[in-house]
């Protein structure tokens, strides 16, 4: 593939979600930790080619961009972007110099290889010293289903206040589940060779039981708390892929729930290509409210009904939407729409275009900027 290559509309939408997620993440463990990492497992050339940006630009730019970022001077944000194609990493490094010069707090540091050799880099580094790693947030999205073991995730991200949000290609997983080739990348993602319950399932549902399977899996061996999903589909409406995001964190899990009723505020689940054009990505105009208006309905019509939600039912993938618990909705026919809006301190859409400013390049693998926590 090329150096640069078209934005897909559920790509835009992944990213979407990462960045209305990380203008939560930022300024909740900024509030509390040291320092804290952005971790950009497969970071890509930091933009597409007509001029969106990628991941990595995404993530600086929700920190810089906050509202909330000059009340952290006192917390250090590392930011790791791995990334095994040479010239892709040439343009990322390229990208970044647009923040130059960043404020003293933050630091960002690219690396040249393979996701697994630099994260074992990272452990080792720590392992050697005795210490842990800072809270982290890797965001690990890979083209494929190779190259990203549940054993490395399970070891990397170990402590209690490390998350994953990884992009879980099953539909590629399902088309060739069974096939010797397809095996050895299969059984050490999901840390395991037993797909019998996904092997046992209706084709029709093998992908959702690949997705309950590999959630889990980060619970049984990465010992996560709460694993939940949000599926992006094609414009023919085949799933793309998978964002699986972890945590051991229930206000992590409502951070993310609201993440994702931004990017889908008509359910909170998934994204179709086939919308992209209509405007319901965001904007929350012509959301298409049906599904989820027949669904309050059916249960609440013609009652006037508090919501006092338990933290425990944002664990849920079919969880009702959030709402504070002082809260009441009134479900007489129209249910009202207040999932999709922004919230105040939240940042805006991903800005485009660049401010011109210039970025050093770090090519060490670790250390660079520090991984470790602080506080012990
Ligand atoms: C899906 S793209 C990343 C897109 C980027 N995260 C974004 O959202 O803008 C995957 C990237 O991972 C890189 N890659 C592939 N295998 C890798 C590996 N084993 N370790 C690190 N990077 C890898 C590819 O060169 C590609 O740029």
């Amino acid at each position: 593939m090329a150096t640069v290559w078209p934005i897909e509309p559920h790509t835009a939408a992944k990213h979407e979600l990462l960045m209305h997620y990380l203008g939560a993440w930022f300024p909740i463990l900024a509030s509390r930790e040291q320092r804290i990492i952005f971790l950009d497992g497969f970071a890509g050339p930091g933009i597409y080619s007509d001029g969106e940006p990628g991941s990595p630009i995404i993530a600086l730019r929700t920190l810089l961009n906050h509202s909330a970022f000059p009340r952290y001077s006192r917390c250090e944000f590392i930011f790791h972007f791995i990334e095994a194609d040479t010239p892709r990493l040439d343009r990322l490094s390229s990208e970044l110099r647009q923040f130059d010069p960043l404020p003293s707090n933050v630091k960002v540091s690219t690396h040249r290889g393979e996701f697994v050799d630099v994260i074992e880099g990272v452990l080792g580094s720590l392992d050697t010293r005795n210490r842990r790693l800072a809270p982290t947030l890797a965001f690990v999205d890979p083209f494929g289903v190779s190259g990203v073991p549940m054993e490395l995730i399970s070891r990397f991200l170990d402590s209690r206040k490390c998350e994953l949000f990884l992009i879980l290609m099953v539909d590629h997983l399902n088309r060739f589940l069974t096939t010797a080739h397809m095996k050895g990348g299969r059984d050490s993602l999901f840390g395991t060779d037993d797909f019998s319950v996904v092997e046992a399932a209706p084709a029709g549902e093998r992908i959702s039981a690949l997705v309950d399977l590999y959630k889990q899996q980060l619970r049984d061996v990465a010992n996560f708390q709460y694993a939940l999903d949000f599926e992006m589909r094609r414009a023919n409406e085949t799933v793309a892929y998978y964002v699986v995001y972890a945590t051991r964190s229930l206000t992590g899990v409502e951070k993310f729930k609201d993440a994702m009723w931004k990017v889908d505020p008509s359910t909170g689940s998934m994204f179709s290509d086939r919308h992209w054009n209509q405007g319901s990505l965001l904007t929350g105009s012509n959301v298409e409210l049906s599904q989820l208006q027949h669904r309050l309905s059916e249960q609440f019509g013609g009652e006037t009904v508090p919501i006092r939600a338990p933290r425990r039912v944002h664990a849920r993938r079919d969880a009702v939407p959030k709402a504070r618990p002082s809260q009441r909705l009134e479900v007489h026919g129209e249910p009202r729409n207040d999932c999709g809006r922004e919230a105040a301190g939240q940042p805006q859409r991903i800005p485009q275009g660049h401010s011109g400013a210039v970025q050093r390049e770090s090519r060490h693998l670790i250390p660079g900027p520090a991984i470790e926590d602080p506080t012990g």
